[in-house]
């Protein structure tokens, strides 16, 4: 099988990527090899020149001779980035639009938002996540299922208070039936093939839109919205109304009393930045009554690196102290819980 001189050509957009040498009669032929997906027949790409001789043992593909081993079927990080919409607003809604169609509406919906809320946090946790995709892509389900535990398991020790506060989005890992560790596994390949990593490695994505509350509204559009007017503030709204009240100096903090997912968090974070201001010098105030969008809200506020000044009540904000108190208490308990957690290690 001649693999010198073959371009690799990615469509990112598509549920497919290409080979394209215009020399190549073969090309059709291999291209058939990405449209398959990826858990369904164990087949995983064609490799390239640098790959055949380690791959020189594996299995071929019956359909294109290529080598079946690997999540080759995942482009590079580099290839990702370089084929990702440029819109993140774009890109967050097809991310959005892909998870909505991929998960059967009526099941859990923290299954699907604690997915990608996994898989954009990679980078947090671990900032190789990008060049480490393809290594995550080959795990099977049971070996992500633990890949994702630990990954909250690391934010916890960095983040304790807000990744204790997003537990509705990772709770369910340690309960996953066979049955959902392989649509997590699926799901996950998606999101990866789709630069859900790329977007939680990158401020211009991701203090660009609000990829988690986008999908929260999405997937519980399918079920319960409506209940209590959850319907969020779309980004380019926020980003006008924080330009508006831009010039935030220390000492004052932001606050919302009815924050859902943070869309307005997510839009002063960015105008700050852009002001060349660290979001985490300042201290965030949130209260939400909704517990899945108050969880979906801490992860937002790890995602976008609001720092540990945060205080997130799930709450009534029309209540007499909206919560606060409960969540300073709360936020204290889990900082001590982790200092000394880190401290026993070091004994
Ligand atoms: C219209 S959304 C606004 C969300 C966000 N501020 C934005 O701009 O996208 C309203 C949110 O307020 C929450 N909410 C409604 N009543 C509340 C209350 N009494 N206390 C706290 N949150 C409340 C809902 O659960 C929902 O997430």
């Amino acid at each position: 099988m001649p693999f010198s001189g073959v371009t690799r050509v990615y469509r990112p957009n598509d549920e497919e990527a290409h080979l394209l040498d215009p020399q190549d009669s073969e090309t059709s032929a291999r291209s058939l090899c990405w449209t398959k997906p990826p858990a369904a027949d164990g087949w995983r790409g064609t490799g390239n020149p640098a790959e055949v001789r380690r791959a020189a043992s594996m299995p071929l593909c019956a359909a294109c001779g290529g080598w079946a081993e690997g999540a080759w079927w995942l482009p590079s990080a580099h290839a990702r980035r370089a084929f990702l919409p440029e819109d993140p607003q774009e890109h967050s809604r097809r991310i959005s639009d892909l998870v909505t169609a991929f998960w059967p509406s009526g099941a859990a919906v923290e299954v699907p938002l604690g997915t990608v809320a996994t898989v954009a946090l990679l980078p947090l946790s671990d900032s190789q996540a990008p060049v480490l995709a393809r290594t995550i892509a080959e795990l099977p389900p049971g070996g992500l299922i633990e890949l994702m535990r630990a990954t909250w398991a690391e934010l916890w020790i960095r983040h304790p208070y807000l990744t204790e506060c997003a537990s509705l989005l990772y709770r369910w890992l340690g309960t996953a039936s066979d049955e959902t560790a392989q649509q997590v596994t699926e799901l996950t390949h998606l999101l990866l093939r789709a630069g859900v990593v790329e977007h939680g490695a990158d401020p211009g994505r991701y203090l660009k839109a609000d990829l988690f509350g986008r999908l929260l509204q999405q997937l519980t559009a399918r079920s319960e919205k409506g209940r209590r007017g959850a319907f969020h503030t779309p980004d380019f709204v926020c980003d006008f109304m924080s330009e508006v009240l831009s010039g935030l100096s220390e000492g004052e903090s932001i606050g919302e009393l009815a924050a859902g997912s943070g869309a307005m968090w997510r839009a002063a974070a960015a105008q700050l930045r852009w002001e060349g201001k660290d979001p985490a010098s300042l201290p965030w105030v949130g209260v939400e009554i909704d517990p899945l969008a108050a969880a979906t809200l801490a992860a937002n506020s790890l995602l976008w690196r609001l720092g540990d000044d945060v205080l997130v009540a799930c709450a009534d904000g029309l209540s007499r102290d909206s919560g606060l108190g409960q969540a300073r208490q709360h936020r204290a308990r889990a900082t001590a819980h982790r200092d000394a957690f880190v401290a026993s290690l070091r004994e």
